[in-house]
């Protein structure tokens, strides 16, 4: 990939794989533009934030907010590693931020989750969206926001059904969204011009072993420690169960698809 920034020659290391796909995706949809100063949500491994900064370029800002320390730290230590001029994060809660009124040109937000407010199973809010209140709040009149959000994780999927196979109760990682509670949402929170699409991706592991590390970064046990319960020999049985999936390279592939939910800030008469 080439490098995804504007202002270093060093490439900034993410959190790769699908994230780095979608984010690019956003970034592309929403069009961002030089000079803008741009609000990216819940940065987690920079998938959003280096692309929106080499478009945004050196006139341009871009501020990523995580609830995550270690987030905030690994995605600064590549920030100062290589010298990016125009992107910071900061450690905060992005339903409270303290930026100003009407700041930035565009809001993005990848993959957070809205399930402290919405309930998506029975297609209604839970509670009020203080989210949602603070990112009109901090987004200029006629600015955008691009949202993010799993319809299908393949990969996770997978591993759910390869657990329950084994007995193993599971944490689920992701709620299935949909587009109509999405036009609710957007259309809750005042958003214009609202579209909504979906698009695929496929990812190939370099190896099933590239593949297991990544699914061990997840939270897989209801109850209990993963450690004790995901075993050398469940991961032997996983990699010999995985095989639909391998390619002839040896490379593990799976597919993710997202939904993709754009809005415009009203422009007051
Ligand atoms: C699944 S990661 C996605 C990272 C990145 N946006 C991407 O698309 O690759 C979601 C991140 O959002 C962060 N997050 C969730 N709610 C947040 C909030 N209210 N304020 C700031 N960060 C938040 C989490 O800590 C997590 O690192």
């Amino acid at each position: 990939m080439e490098d995804s920034t504007s202002t270093s020659s060093l490439k900034p290391k993410t959190w790769g794989g699908f994230w780095d796909i979608f984010g690019d995706m956003l970034v592309d949809l929403l069009d961002i533009k030089e000079g803008a100063n741009v609000l990216d949500i819940g940065t987690g491994g920079g998938a959003i934030l280096y692309p929106a900064a080499k478009r945004a370029g050196n006139s341009g800002l871009v501020t990523g907010v995580e609830l995550c320390d270690h987030c905030v730290k690994a995605t600064t230590d590549q920030i100062e590693r290589c010298d990016i001029k125009n992107v910071k994060v900061l450690l905060m809660d992005a339903s409270n931020t303290g930026f100003d009124y009407h700041s930035f040109d565009y809001v993005t937000a990848g993959f957070i989750g809205w399930d402290d407010y919405f309930d998506f199973q029975a297609h209604k809010y839970t509670k009020e969206d203080l989210l949602m209140a603070e990112i009109g709040r901090v987004l200029k009149p006629g600015g955008l926001i691009g949202i993010t959000t799993w319809l299908l994780q393949e990969d996770l999927d997978w591993m759910y059904q390869f657990l329950e196979r084994h007995s193993i109760l599971c944490k689920r990682n992701y709620s299935i969204e949909n587009e109509k509670d999405w036009r609710e949402i957007m259309s809750a929170s005042g958003f214009k011009d609202v579209q909504v699409a979906s698009e695929s991706a496929t990812y190939t592991y370099e190896s099933i072993e590239a593949w297991w590390k990544e699914m061990r970064d997840y939270d897989w046990v209801l109850e209990g420690k993963d450690d004790d319960v995901i075993t050398d020999s469940l991961k032997d049985d996983a990699f010999s169960s995985i095989h639909a999936h391998v390619t002839d390279e040896g490379g593990v592939q799976f597919k993710r698809d997202a939904l993709f939910v754009i809005g415009r800030q009203p422009i007051p008469k």
